[in-house]
């Protein structure tokens, strides 16, 4: 019997949500395309994610290109360290995740060197699973896809492995338009690649996918949140390290975490949240989505702590689709460092600070005749002075690439109180990074059912199936959010019905408009699309101006006004009208 995923997988390529990419020349692993549906599925899920986190939380959306300069990814250790451990089989030369070879046979695989997989690859005698042939040494293969900019390869560019970097190279703009305050928070959805390199989990693992990132810049001296109260009492479902140790997830309240050190920081919390709250509003279920904290030798290069959501899926088991990491001040101090430029935020203190300063103070009476020219370079050289060089009788500087000495009488040296109204500091960065692609098949997969058909309301006793295929998308993601049918393909019932179509894409509302084939059939065809809710124009309508709305899940109807559906609908799909309130019971 086919497993849930090929059950997605055969709706989504059948009703037009996923395809294979370049199904005209065989395809290759790792592109999918996202058909009507799937695209506007997706578009719905990006869009919610918006609302969350651009207009709820202020964090405003920016687009960098997608592909970077070398010296981005030189700096944020994308160039050096962003590598998979990779072996090919001498005979067929299929190329494979080492670490994934060794699941069975050792812990953690992903902790291990190159030359370590090479070694338990040996020692185990693992051969290669597609034709038992010899696998070769492992090697550590960039994730990278590498291009040039320009004719002639002189300047070397990557496809972006994730959104991430064009928020932190954007820095001092964004500080500028956030007018100097932290915390400031900056957002992308787009494209990423990475060539992984045996990418055999369909949909899950693809080599280009669409993140959706924050980039939270916060001040590292305080990360408490303003609005955490709001999100205290959400209890989650939290895999920490110690509970990964123990073998045992907790349910348990963000304010018990924060309280209890589960989760270092309220900044990191209140993101948790946010991941919460979005996954479920797109129809994620609550019971199968976890929190799970890296283990240390797990975390990504830059991070100092990280939690992923992870969904579970009926093949994949738990499958990461978002990851939440305090990536602390690493990129920019990365970025400053390759760029020579400060990345800092200028912070005023709410009452001025005093503070004991030493400060060097050259004789210049002395210095002036003694150095002529290069005086003020030799003066300038030991106010540098830290108080611990200046213990001997002589002091030493260096000017110009030339060693000098000076009499320690030629100096004078004191510490003074000085008030001061501030410093710079470099922000620390939460960072919610979320794979759209992954979000968007899970939710399909929770949302699929199939189920015995039963007897519905106005359908024949012959026309009723054994089986109906339905999606239970949340109806503000669902991509065709009602279906207008009149009851026969006749002149008289169409006429309504396109007026009642004309009013619905008037309010926003994506409506098929579908006369074909028996009542039962069009019901089906939209359960298995998600559609939240038919109308049926029939000879009543002549009448009275009403019409029934159906309700996909529940398969109950209503008679409602025709006069104003538009409203109707649109407050059942974005409002959070009950069906019930929709029209009278029939
Ligand atoms: P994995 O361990 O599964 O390779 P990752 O830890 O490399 O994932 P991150 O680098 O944290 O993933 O990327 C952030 C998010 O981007 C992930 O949570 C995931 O949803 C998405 N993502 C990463 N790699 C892929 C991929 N190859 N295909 C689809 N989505 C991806
Ligand atoms: N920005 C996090 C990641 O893609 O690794």
């Amino acid at each position: 019997m086919a497993d849930k995923y090929e059950q997605v997988l055969e709706l989504a390529k059948r009703r037009g949500f996923i395809w294979n990419s370049f199904e005209l020349y065989g395809g290759t692993a790792g592109f999918y395309d996202y058909g009507p549906l799937g695209a506007m599925l997706k578009r719905r899920v990006e869009n919610i994610w918006r609302d969350i986190f651009v207009i709820n939380e202020g964090y405003y959306e920016i687009e960098s290109p997608t592909i970077g300069m070398e010296e981005v990814f030189i700096a944020s250790g994308h160039v050096g360290g962003f590598s998979d451990p990779l072996t090919e089989c001498q005979k067929c030369n299929e190329a494979f995740r080492a670490d994934h070879l060794v699941t069975d046979v050792v812990d953690n695989p992903d902790t291990l060197s190159a030359d370590e997989l090479t070694e338990v690859i040996t020692k185990n005698d693992i051969k290669c699973p597609e034709c038992g042939g010899k696998l070769g040494k492992v090697y550590e293969f960039n994730l990278m896809f590498k291009t040039s900019i320009g004719p002639g390869g002189k300047r070397a560019g990557y496809l972006r492995p994730e959104t991430a970097q064009g928020m932190f190279v954007d820095f001092p703009r964004l500080l500028k338009f956030y007018r100097d305050h932290l915390p400031f928070g900056a957002t992308q959805i787009g494209k990423a690649y990475r060539n992984e390199i045996s990418p055999r989990q369909g949909v899950i693992r693809l080599r280009e996918f669409t993140q959706a990132e924050a980039e939270i810049f916060i001040d590292p001296r305080d990360k408490t949140h303003p609005k955490f109260k709001e999100i205290e009492n959400i209890e989650l479902n939290l895999f920490s390290q110690e509970g990964q140790a123990a073998g045992e997830m907790q349910k348990i309240s963000l304010g018990d975490a924060v309280k209890n050190g589960i989760i270092a920081h309220e900044f990191l919390a209140y993101c948790l949240a946010m991941t919460y709250r979005f996954l479920i509003r797109v129809g994620v279920s609550p019971d199968k989505l976890r929190f799970r904290q890296h283990m240390k030798d797990e975390m990504a290069h830059y991070a100092a702590d990280c939690w992923d959501a992870e969904i579970l899926s009926e093949r994949f088991g738990w499958v990461e689709v978002v990851g939440i990491a305090d990536r602390t001040d690493y990129d920019l101090k990365a970025h400053a460092k390759q760029s020579g430029k400060e990345l800092s935020v200028y912070i005023s203190y709410d009452t001025p600070k005093k503070v004991e300063k030493f400060v060097v103070k050259p004789d210049m009476g002395v210095l002036g005749p003694m150095f002529k020219g290069k005086a003020g370079k030799v003066a300038n050289a030991l106010k540098a002075l830290k108080s611990e060089e200046l213990s001997g009788d002589v002091i030493e500087v260096t000017v110009d690439g030339e060693k000098i000495k000076i009499d320690k009488n030629s100096v004078k040296f004191e510490t003074v109180t000085e008030e001061i109204h501030g410093e710079n500091i470099i922000p620390h960065v939460i960072e919610p990074s979320f794979g759209i692609d992954r979000i968007t098949y899970s939710l399909l997969e929770h949302s699929y059912f199939e189920e015995e058909a039963g007897k519905e309301e106005g359908i024949e006793e012959e026309e009723v199936e054994e089986k109906r295929i339905v999606l239970r998308l949340p109806p503000e993601v669902a991509p065709v959010q009602a279906a207008v049918l009149p009851l026969l393909s006749r002149e008289e019932l169409i006429k309504p019905g396109m007026e009642i179509v004309g009013k619905l894409r008037k309010a926003g509302i994506l409506v098929a408009f579908d006369d074909s084939g028996t009542i039962g059939r069009r019901y089906r065809r939209n359960d298995e699309i998600g559609t939240p809710y038919s109308i049926t124009v029939d000879y009543k309508t002549l009448e009275d101006s009403t019409v029934t709305i159906r309700d996909r899940d529940t398969m109950k109807q209503v008679r409602a006004s025709m006069s104003d559906i538009a409203d109707n609908i649109y407050d059942l799909v974005y409002g959070g009208k009950s069906f019930e309130d929709a029209g009278k019971k029939i």
